[in-house]
């Protein structure tokens, strides 16, 4: 089956691309440095032609405001695309918990993506994935100065981004779910507390801050980021994940 990843140079796309092609069939990355550009809807057509799925792994340039318009016209070039070339099932990667973060612009735009998916003429699927593993680090950065990181107490259930893309290219090659799948790490961490255990694995003697407003995921309280119970569990764990 001929499957166009868009954003199948990133992160995620990347590894389901070869997880795709791995399996026998003929997933195709496309990005702007393959010169398709879904915000203005260029290349869209000719990577559609054929297509029996397509895959949106694309990502915001940003979190902030400019995050709503990047989700909302992308889906709409993509939903129109699709419907011209027959394309039978459209997967877009979402944020376990997104709805229930309404105080985080990029979660709210997250969600706004699904709501058009919803409303298309294509048949979908949605996976809602946790935190990534690899994402740590970013969340980090954020709020680091040279002897501090301040992190707030938050909730999270991270999984590793080969474990995403396995459950991505899982849904792809299946029907369309016409609903959300939601896939989550094995454990439930505090954020700061990830972040001690990362600094420590890395000999990084820096000292983590708890501090309840800072960075994006201060927005999110209690459970908001935890999988709901029918999500379907990975299995690599973060300390497997930082040891290797
Ligand atoms: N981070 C998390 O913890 C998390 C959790 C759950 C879900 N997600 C979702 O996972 C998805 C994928 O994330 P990721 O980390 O794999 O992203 P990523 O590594 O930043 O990759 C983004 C991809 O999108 C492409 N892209 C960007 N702008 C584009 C445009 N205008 N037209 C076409 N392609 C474009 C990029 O192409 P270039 O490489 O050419 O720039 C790249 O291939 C996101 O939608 C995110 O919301 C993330």
């Amino acid at each position: 089956m001929k499957i166009a990843v868009i954003g199948g140079t990133g992160l995620i796309g990347s590894q389901v691309v070869r997880i795709l092609n791995a399996g026998g069939h003929e997933a195709v990355p496309h990005s702007p440095s393959t010169g398709l550009d879904l915000l203005s809807g260029k290349g869209l057509p000719e990577a559609l032609d054929g297509a029996g799925v397509v895959v949106n792994l694309t990502n915001s340039p940003t979190f902030d405001d400019a995050s709503t318009a990047f989700f909302r016209t992308t889906m709409d070039n993509l939903l129109a695309a699709a419907e011209d070339a027959g394309v039978g099932h459209a997967v877009i990667l979402s944020i376990v918990g997104a709805d229930r973060v309404p105080g985080l612009v990029y979660y709210r735009a997250k969600v706004l993506q699904e709501d058009i998916l919803k409303a298309g003429p294509v048949p979908y699927s949605i996976v809602r994935a946790t935190q990534f593993f690899e994402f740590v680090d970013a969340a980090m950065s954020w709020t680091a100065d040279e002897h501090t990181v301040r992190l707030p107490g938050t909730l999270v259930q991270p999984m590793a981004a080969a474990d995403v893309a396995a459950a991505v290219a899982e849904v792809v090659v299946g029907a369309p779910l016409r609903a959300a799948r939601n896939v989550a790490g094995p454990e439930v961490f505090r954020l700061d507390e990830l972040g001690r255990i990362t600094l420590a694995a890395r000999g990084d003697h820096r000292t983590v801050v708890t501090d309840d407003t800072a960075g994006l995921f201060a927005a999110a309280s209690g459970d908001a980021l935890i999988a709901p119970g029918d999500a379907v569990i990975a299995k690599t764990t973060y300390r497997e994940w930082l040891a290797r």
